[in-house]
């Protein structure tokens, strides 16, 4: 049901753990599921040029499953490097695409990695005090209480 690229990086996970002095944090969950994912981004340089701000080190904790984890783990493969404005455009498929498919009742799950790493950047961008391009950037859906 899952390709190999999913159970490779589930069993053995890249960036896992915490930055404390992180630019930027993000979470999102899944109210669904319950899963819940955190990312941590170090950027550089620390400007508000999304064209050149690159992610530097990123990490991720997560409580998911495993499809969230092989997720979380490729997704932040997929952004170390990359500017602020490509990782943007990055889109859940081609977490999934990257991953060699996902089971269309697990794609929800890359949802969730694209959402947390987004709300790191908004997070980032919130502190530089340019809240204002953090609004243009999806981040978690809001959720109903
Ligand atoms: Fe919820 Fe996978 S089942 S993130």
């Amino acid at each position: 049901m899952y390709s190999e690229k999913v159970m490779e990086h589930f069993l053995k996970p890249r960036n896992v753990g915490e930055i404390e002095d992180a630019d930027g944090v993000g979470t999102c969950g899944n109210p669904v599921c319950g899963d819940l994912m955190t990312f941590y981004i170090k950027v550089e340089p620390k400007t508000d040029d999304l064209d050149e701000v690159r992610i530097t080190d990123v990490k991720f904790k997560t409580f998911g499953c495993a499809a969230a984890i092989a997720v979380a783990s490729m997704a932040s493969e997929m952004v170390k490097g990359k500017t602020i404005a490509e990782i943007i455009n990055l889109s859940r498929k081609d977490i999934a695409d990257e991953l060699d498919g996902l089971p269309p009742a697990k794609m929800h799950c890359s949802n969730l990695g694209i959402e947390a790493i987004q709300e790191a950047i908004r997070d980032y961008l919130k502190k530089i005090g340019r809240g204002d391009l953090a609004e243009r950037i999806r981040g978690c859906p809001p959720q109903d209480n």
